[in-house]
């Protein structure tokens, strides 16, 4: 049993596992891809039920791109199809859609569409459901550090006023973007034990989660495990008890 007094404000998914669910099926890659955006919209659905305010996902990473033409276009084809069968949905359920990453250099229909949910869902008020695309935790950094020596250059800020609050402010998470709190919980399915560059500078504090299923297999049961895990641990911030 979940205790509502525990719900992590913002839970963080790496969606990892969609090729080897397809390969344990003798299906094609885009079929696992496939299954794993059916998973996600679940995952959307019972985040907005457990009242978490934010849900990240991880769908497709700076170093993503190094994949075949035919997976990453296939990949971002499946995000356009989502988008158009689920806005009407999102909007309904006053879920607020943002994009961590550049976008911008995704396919033009892709943008268009993410553009389009963007806009739509701005004002609502329920779950936010920020889409890490294009992102990479590097990256991200690399783009607050420029963005922070362009005011400094500018004479808007000075060297001392480069806090943490001014670095986290300046990322996608930021206030000038998505606006959220770093996550309290980060899961990652699929048995691998790494954060593949994903909120680097927020997940300082995370509790880290490893289900063993890959993503398509990934249930509102195994999160609420997952939720359960992180509500039996200790979090101590270096600090002591
Ligand atoms: C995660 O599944 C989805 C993306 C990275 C877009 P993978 O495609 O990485 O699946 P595996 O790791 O090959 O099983
Ligand atoms: C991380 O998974 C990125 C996403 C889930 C979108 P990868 O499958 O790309 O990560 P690695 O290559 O196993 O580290
Ligand atoms: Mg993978």
């Amino acid at each position: 049993m979940l205790n509502k007094e525990r719900m992590p404000e913002h839970v963080a998914v790496i969606m990892d596992g969609n090729g080897r669910w397809a390969k344990e099926k003798g299906v094609p890659r885009l079929v696992g891809h496939n299954a794993g955006m059916q998973a996600m919209k679940k995952i959307v659905d019972h985040s907005d039920k457990l009242g978490i305010k934010h849900l990240t996902v991880y769908a497709f990473s700076t170093e993503n791109w190094k994949r075949s033409m035919e997976e990453v276009s296939g990949i971002f084809k499946l995000l356009v199809k989502w988008v158009a069968s689920d806005l009407k949905g999102l909007i309904d359920n006053n879920v607020r859609v943002k994009v961590l990453g550049d976008y911008t250099v995704l396919p033009e229909d892709a943008v268009k569409s993410l553009e389009k949910t963007l806009e739509a869902t701005k004002d609502n008020t329920g779950l936010q459901f920020n889409i890490a695309l294009n992102y990479g935790g590097r990256d991200e950094i690399t783009r607050a550090v420029k963005s922070l020596a362009k005011k400094v250059k500018d004479g808007a800020l000075e060297p001392e006023d480069i806090t943490e609050d001014a670095i986290s402010a300046e990322l996608f998470t930021g206030v000038y973007n998505a606006d959220a709190p770093d996550p309290e919980l980060i899961i990652r399915t699929s048995g691998e034990l790494r954060l593949s560059n994903f909120l680097l500078w927020q997940s300082a504090y995370s509790e880290l989660v490893f289900p063993e299923v890959y993503w398509p297999d990934f249930t509102p049961e195994e999160f609420e495990k997952a939720i359960a895990d992180y509500q039996s641990r200790e979090r101590r911030f270096g600090g002591r008890k």
